[in-house]
């Protein structure tokens, strides 16, 4: 048993908790992902998975997307990455409500499926019903030789490495990273991305490994508010844009790992229900990192602000504006919107994770929670 600590402690890397170590290796995990596919200074796109099928893809009437949690959250973003650039219409489909209704599937139609395990049985069930309606099947799976992987008719693997923590991490960011570069290939492709954007998106994309230590640098501030609000019986986050899937995000990690009662809303949507649930007890999590809907944010943390909410709020650096409504900020660098939920995750992984251990619990393990989820 000794010996077992030990080894744990080693797998651990000095790290308390494989969850914290997982989030420190964003910034090897997310390079790695890029790594020999995209070179800005060239202006190429390389993966074998797109090149092969890039017909079927430039040509696919509709793109859907299927997966489970975390990599659902993956997915919705890559729904307005690919809408935006590609713009090819995309629907994003829990894996479970997928293969129990009577799914419409158009010859031509391509599916993504995103799988950090690939074991997933909800995922790897719908996939089987799709590919029996005769669409392309491309996996996005981080374990190697996976179930869906082999399932899969093309696909890109993810590159994070083993990821242990039950709460998904690391992999959530390479998944990112992965549906923006066959977004990026694809609108370049079809002609529907110009040159001037493709690389300038290539080159905020390249950044995002050397930008993600920046965010990490907040840890033990991070750690400072856990304590502040680690106490709250209910939290809610706020997005809207890119960083309305980060709010969702945000939610299921604090739920999963300290048992609090979270939701995730477009922060707009606030005013159609959630907003009555505001009041001096309630922490509302901000992404309001500087993009297109920043000064309509502003607006929405006035409306919480008004109702005496406390406010905490990821920003972009320097956001004096922000700053000053907002009962506390967690700063990450600058970014292109399209990118910049790669950063502005992380406040919410550190978040989530210092509040569970603040409560004593066993972050790496949740209750109720498996790592892979093989019933359907
Ligand atoms: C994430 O923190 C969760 N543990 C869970 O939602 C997970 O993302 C989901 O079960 C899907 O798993 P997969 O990516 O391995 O298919």
């Amino acid at each position: 048993q000794q010996l077992d600590l030990e080894l744990a402690a080693i797998e651990k890397g000095g790290y308390d908790h494989f969850m914290l170590k997982e989030i420190f290796e964003q910034p090897s995990t997310v390079f790695d992902c890029l790594r020999g596919r995209v070179d800005a200074a060239n202006g190429t796109i390389t993966m074998a998975g797109v090149e092969a099928n890039i017909d079927i893809l430039k040509n696919a009437p509709r793109i859907l997307i299927i997966a489970c949690g975390t990599s659902w959250h993956a997915g919705l973003l890559a729904e307005y990455i690919f809408e935006e650039l590609c713009r090819t219409p995309v629907e994003v489909e829990y894996a479970s409500e997928f293969r129990y209704r009577n799914p419409i599937v158009n010859k031509g139609d391509v599916i993504i499926a995103v799988s950090q395990s690939g074991e997933t049985a909800d995922t790897l069930v719908a996939i089987e019903k799709a590919k029996e309606q005769g669409a392309l099947i491309f996996g996005i799976v981080n374990v190697v030789g996976s179930s869906i992987a082999r399932v899969s008719q093309a696909g890109a693997y993810t590159h994070a490495g083993p990821e242990i923590g039950v709460a998904s991490t690391k992999a959530f960011t390479a998944q990112l990273a992965v549906l923006t570069i066959i977004a990026l290939k694809l609108g370049y492709e079809k002609g529907t991305l110009d040159n001037k954007r493709f690389l300038h998106l290539m080159n905020e994309l390249q950044d995002i490994p050397e930008k993600i230590p920046a965010a990490l640098n907040q840890a033990e501030h991070v750690k400072q508010l856990a304590y502040k609000y680690k106490d709250a019986r209910d939290f809610l986050y706020l997005g809207r844009g890119y960083n309305f899937p980060i709010a969702l995000e945000g939610a299921l990690k604090l739920k999963e790992i300290s048992y609090i009662h979270a939701e995730g809303y477009p922060a707009a949507e606030m005013k159609h229900g959630p907003i009555a649930l505001v009041d001096e007890n309630l922490p509302v999590v901000f992404i309001a990192t500087k993009d297109s809907y920043h000064e309509k944010i502003i607006s929405n943390i006035q409306e919480i602000k008004a109702r005496k909410g406390k406010v905490i709020a990821v920003i972009t650096e320097g956001d004096d504006v922000i700053a000053k409504m907002a009962d506390d900020v967690i700063e990450v660098p600058a970014a292109d919107e399209l990118v910049a939920p790669m950063l502005s995750v992380i406040p919410m992984q550190l978040l989530a994770y210092y509040i569970g251990v603040a409560k004593g619990l066993d972050v790496d393990k949740p209750r109720n929670l498996a790592k892979s989820v093989t019933v359907e």
